[in-house]
C-alpha cells in the first residue's frame, strides 16, 4: 500500500517509524519530512496545511491510505476534500475535528452527551466576561475557542489575570480570529492523563494512557509548550479508571458525533483531570498527541497500518489493542528560550553509541539537513525515547541517550516522569 502522512514533527516521525516497522511492504511518502523521516519515506514538496496540494499529491501517488499527524489541515478540511476525491484518510472531517478547534464547540458537545467537564460560561463581548469574572471564584481558567498552537488557555490565579486574560483574548486579539470568543471555566485540581483512542465513527478502541509535561520548567512549573516529555504506563490510569472513562467520555461524545451526522473517525485525544470525583474533560484534541505518540506507539501491540486503515473505512468492531510489557519514557531536548523565541540553525551532535541501542529511539522534531549534517530549526527539535521494563528504568534510558546527543543551547527537563518515580518509591 502507498501511504502518505501529512506532517513533519516528532509525531509524524513517530508514526512513520512504527508504521514502516509493522508493514515493511508499504511505500511511504512524508510532507516535506526532516532528516529522521528521510531513511523512512520519500518527500513530497508540499506543505502540511496546504489542502489542495496534498489531496493532488495523494492522487498523484494513488495512496491507499493518508495519515494526517497535525490539527490545522483537518480543521481545513483536509479529511473531507480526500473522501470527496475517493481517498481513505486516517483523521476526522472537520465537523469532527470542531472537537478540536473551537473549544465553544466542544464544551456544548460534552454537555449535550453529558460528559464530566469543568462548568464553563461563553463570551464574545469584554463586559459581561469581566463581570462574570467579578462575580466568580478566585481562580478560574480563560481559553480563547479557536486553535492557538497550544497557547489558547490561560490558567488565572487570581481575578487579575482572568481580567488581562480575557482582555488580550478579545479585546487586543492576540490569537486572531481564534480569540472571537473566549470560555471562562472552573478551575480543576487533580493529576492529568492524556487518553488516546482509534475512532472509526462508531467503535473506540484505546490506546495505553501516557502523562505528558506541558510546563517548561522542572516540577511543571513555568509556562506551557507543546510538551516537554511523556511517559507511559501511568498507575493512576488502573482498569476501573479506564472503564469510566470509555462509557462516560469516550463513547459519548463518539456517539454525540455520530446522532450529529458528522461521525468521528481517526486518533480521538481525551485530556484529562482526575479529580476526587473522577475522571473529567480539560480538553479533547482531533489527532494523536506530541510527544504523547513518541511513547505510545513503542508500547502499542498490534499492527498500526491495520488500525488506521480500520479506523478510516468503519471496521474496528471488536478490535481490541494491547500494550506490550514495560515502559516508555520521552524527554524533549528542545532549543534555549523555547517556548519563547530561540536560535536555529545549530549542529547537532549524535553520538555514535546511538547505533546499536535498541532500547534508545530518538525521533526527529524541529531537524534540518544542512550539507553534510543535521541542525536545529525549531522549539521541539527531538524527542529522544527509552524503553525499560519500568518507568525509572526507561527514563534513565531515555537519559542515557539526551547525554549522547549535543548541541549549542539545548535545553530538557531533568525530571521527566517524576510523579510516577515518587509513586513507585512511595508504594
Ligand atoms: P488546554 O489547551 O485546554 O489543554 O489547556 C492547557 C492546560 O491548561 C491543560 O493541560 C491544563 O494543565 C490546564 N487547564 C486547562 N483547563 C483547565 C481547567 N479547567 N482546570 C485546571 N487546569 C486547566
Ligand atoms: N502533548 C499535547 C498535545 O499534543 O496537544
Amino acid at each position: 500500500m502507498r501511504v502518505l502522512i501529512v506532517g513533519n514533527g516528532g509525531r509524524e516521525h513517530a508514526l512513520l517509524w512504527r508504521l514502516a516497522a509493522d508493514s515493511p511492504e508499504s511505500e511511504f511518502f512524508i510532507t516535506r519530512g526532516n532528516p529522521g523521516t528521510a531513511a523512512l519515506a520519500q518527500n513530497v514538496d508540499v506543505g502540511p496545511t496546504d489542502v489542495d496540494g496534498v489531496v493532488r499529491a495523494a492522487g498523484e501517488i494513488g495512496t491507499g491510505l493518508v495519515v494526517v499527524g497535525p490539527e490545522v489541515p483537518l480543521a481545513g478540511g483536509l479529511a473531507d476534500r480526500l473522501i470527496a476525491a475517493g481517498r481513505d484518510v486516517f483523521g476526522p472531517v472537520a465537523g469532527a475535528a470542531k472537537i478540536e478547534s473551537s473549544k465553544v464547540f466542544s464544551k456544548r458537545l460534552m454537555r449535550d452527551a453529558g460528559v464530566p467537564t469543568a462548568a464553563f460560561e461563553v463570551f464574545t463581548d469584554l463586559d459581561p466576561a469581566l463581570a462574570h469574572i467579578e462575580n466568580g471564584p478566585e481562580q478560574c481558567v480563560v481559553k480563547a475557542d479557536g486553535l492557538a498552537a497550544g497557547k489558547g488557555a490561560i490558567v488565572c490565579r487570581g481575578k487579575q489575570e482572568a481580567r488581562d486574560a480575557v482582555r488580550t483574548i478579545l479585546a487586543e486579539r492576540v490569537f486572531g480570529a481564534a480569540g472571537a470568543a473566549v470560555v471562562i471555566e472552573e478551575m480543576m485540581k487533580g493529576e492529568e492523563l492524556s487518553v488516546l483512542a482509534l475512532v472509526d465513527g462508531k467503535n473506540v478502541v484505546p490506546l495505553v494512557p501516557s502523562q505528558d509535561h506541558k510546563a517548561v520548567g522542572e516540577g511543571d512549573t513555568g509556562p506551557n509548550t507543546g510538551g516537554m516529555g511523556c511517559y507511559a504506563p501511568v498507575a493512576i490510569a488502573t482498569g476501573l479508571l479506564m472503564g469510566v472513562v470509555m462509557h462516560r467520555i469516550l463513547q459519548p461524545v463518539v456517539a454525540e458525533l455520530a446522532r450529529r451526522g458528522t461521525p468521528y473517525r481517526g486518533c480521538l485525544y481525551a485530556g484529562l483531570m482526575i479529580c476526587e470525583d473522577g475522571p473529567k474533560v480539560v480538553e479533547f484534541n482531533c489527532r494523536f498527541g506530541d510527544p504523547e505518540t513518541q511513547v505510545v506507539l513503542p508500547l502499542l501491540d498490534g499492527n498500526l497500518l491495520e488500525l488506521m486503515k480500520a479506523s478510516a473505512v468503519g471496521s474496528l468492531a471488536g478490535v481490541e489493542v494491547g500494550a506490550k510489557d514495560g515502559a516508555a519514557v520521552c524527554v524533549v531536548m528542545a532549543s534555549g528560550g523555547y517556548p519563547g523565541s530561540y536560535g536555529k540553525g545549530k549542529e547537532i551532535g549524535f553520538g555514535s553509541a546511538l547505533d546499536s541501542r535498541e532500547d534508545i529511539i530518538v525521533f526527529h522534531a524541529g531537524t534540518a539537513a544542512k550539507d553534510e549534517a543535521t541542525v536545529t530549526s525549531g522549539g521541539r527539535v527531538l524527542g529522544v525515547t527509552g524503553l525499560d521494563e519500568n518507568v525509572a528504568a526507561a527514563a534513565a534510558r531515555a537519559y542515557e541517550g539526551v547525554d549522547l546527543i549535543s548541541f549549542e543551547n539545548s535545553y530538557y527537563r531533568r525530571d521527566i516522569a517524576w510523579r510516577e518515580i515518587e509513586r513507585v518509591k512511595n508504594k
